[in-house]
């Protein structure tokens, strides 16, 4: 066998180990980027070695998936990777100084989440505000101190104690609401998040985290104080903080909603109504 013979064998045998080591990370199939079509010639990237894992899942038994994206994954869209977890650190590396949607041009800080890595109660927003993009933290502007008296007041937590993210890591401008192809973008890293984290329950504020995570058109007045369910997760939508400092009136609901949770989790309710 001639040199070369075996050095395509030994090639052949290092793409056959990637694969397995990819099927035993559950990943059933792997999309050639354009240029790696058999009937093209072939760039460089297709005999790069498998990556390597970084870190393990929360229970520290099955392997978590390597902070960078897989050879051919598109890496315009973040981090939603069916069925594999990573740990917070790794879904933040992985959204590195992220360009993938139009939002990076206007952002100071990517705002990825804060709070307790083992929460049972995960807070999902919509998106960071004025205040959030400069600080890079979620809701620490109006609404963000409306949110830390719910949790902290209403439901008697300290805020460090529960989990805060948003659909969106960057800024929409004017505060709008983020596009679809923002969210689109940037929802996979939220649902890394939870699964990371896998919260006993989430609450999701307002229409943008509701419809998206449940994937469904239905606005949040009418899906609000109904229970419903995320990968298994029980999810409570309530109305967003933003809305009932313009309604406050409406706050009342969110009272309604907040003691349905501390019910599900088995906690004390405060009498304060
Ligand atoms: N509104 C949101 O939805 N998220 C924040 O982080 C702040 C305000």
């Amino acid at each position: 066998m001639s040199d070369i013979q075996k050095e395509f064998l030994d090639i052949l045998a290092d793409v056959r180990a990637h694969l397995e080591y990819q099927r035993a990370l559950g990943i059933k199939s792997i999309e050639l980027p354009q240029g790696d079509r058999t009937d093209q010639p072939r760039s460089s990237s297709a005999a790069k070695p498998a990556p390597s894992p970084v870190a393990t899942s929360k229970t520290g038994t099955t392997p978590a998936l390597s902070s960078s994206p897989l050879e051919g994954e598109d890496k315009r869209r973040g981090g939603d990777i069916a069925g594999q977890s990573m740990t917070l650190a790794a879904i933040r590396e992985e959204i590195g100084d992220c360009t993938r949607c139009k939002l990076h041009k206007g952002r100071t800080n990517i705002v990825f989440g804060e709070g307790e890595p083992k929460a049972v109660i995960v807070f999902v927003g919509e998106g960071p505000g004025f205040e959030e993009d400069q600080q890079g933290r979620p809701f620490v502007g109006a609404a963000g101190q409306l949110l830390t008296d719910i949790i902290e007041k209403g439901m008697n937590i300290k805020r460090a104690e529960v989990y805060i993210c948003n659909i969106v890591k960057c800024r929409p401008p004017n505060n709008r609401n983020p596009e679809p192809d923002e969210v689109e973008s940037c929802i996979g890293f939220v649902k890394q998040q939870i699964r990371a984290i896998h919260p006993t329950v989430i609450v999701t504020l307002g229409n943008v985290p509701t419809q998206n995570l449940l994937n469904t058109k239905q606005g949040i007045t009418k899906l609000r104080g109904v229970w419903q369910e995320y990968e298994g997760i029980p999810v409570m939508p309530t109305f967003h903080p933003s809305y009932l400092l313009r309604s406050p009136g409406e706050k009342k609901w969110v009272w309604v909603d907040i003691k349905n949770v501390l019910k599900k989790l088995g906690m004390q309710v405060p009498t304060k109504g």
